[in-house]
């Protein structure tokens, strides 16, 4: 090959190089003007993000805090008691009162109960639901943990810990979770979280019963 024409293809081999050399420096250097966008849709307008500023308003925030009086579109929150049990700041020891203590209450209770919360915590409430049995069979195949996974067992709600929880803790639990255990808040309606946590109260008088809870005319031949 005649020299000038080698020479010639090596400059070209190395210009070839350059294009792709200028596109991953662009890539990988911040620049402060913005990509050329030929397409612009909507990718550019006036807004304030989130958290930025904004000197419209004495105190600099673009995120309004509501309007006072503002009325919640779908549910309001406003009854403390009835949505998160708590009442003046503390758990709440009572039902709310829209949801009377009826026979028919307790037991939507517990139908919901033994649907939601049998599979851990058992039919009686004492932590050996089947996925527990399961999960305490499998750990206990090996020696020590399975795949780094430990076992939190559901707790009994007849630890002496739970039974001494005000209902509006009980119904926080069921609503948000606790530690291990997750929230059926977006799951389980309101007034059926309720009915739970009633059925549970239940649950845990029938573990503690004295004679004095039983109807006098139910007491058979005692
Ligand atoms: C997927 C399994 C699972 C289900 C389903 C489940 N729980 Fe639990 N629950 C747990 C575990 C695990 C703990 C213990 C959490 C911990 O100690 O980290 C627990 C703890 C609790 C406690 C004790 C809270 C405390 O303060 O110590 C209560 C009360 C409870 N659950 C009620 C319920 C009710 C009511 C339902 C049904 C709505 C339910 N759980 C459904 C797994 C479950």
């Amino acid at each position: 090959m005649p020299r000038i024409i080698a020479c010639f293809l090596l400059i070209l081999s190395l210009l070839a190089m350059l294009p792709p050399i200028i596109a991953a420096q662009a890539r990988s250097t911040p620049s402060p003007n913005l990509p050329i966008n030929i397409i612009q849709d909507m990718d550019l307008q006036a807004k304030f993000k989130a958290q930025s500023q904004n000197d419209l308003f004495a105190d600099k925030r673009s995120q309004r805090p509501q309007i006072v009086g503002t009325v919640a579109n779908g549910e309001s929150y406003l009854d403390t008691h009835f949505n998160e049990g708590v009442v003046a700041g503390q758990w709440a020891t009572t039902t709310p009162t829209q949801l009377p203590l009826t026979m028919a209450f307790l037991q939507r209770g517990r139908e919901r109960f033994n649907i939601y919360c049998t599979p851990c915590h058992g039919y009686s409430g004492a932590g050996d639901g089947t996925v527990n049995q399961r999960a305490l069979a499998l750990v206990s195949n090996v020696d020590g943990p399975v795949n780094g996974t430990v076992w939190v067992a559901a707790k009994s709600v007849h630890d002496a810990t739970v039974t001494a929880q005000p209902l509006g803790q009980l119904f926080n639990t069921v609503t948000n979770g606790v530690r291990n255990m997750a929230g059926y808040g977006s799951q389980i309606p309101t007034e059926d979280r309720w009915a739970i946590v009633a059925y549970v109260r239940a649950l845990q008088r029938s573990q503690n019963a004295s004679i004095n809870d039983v109807p006098a005319d139910k007491r058979g031949g005692m």
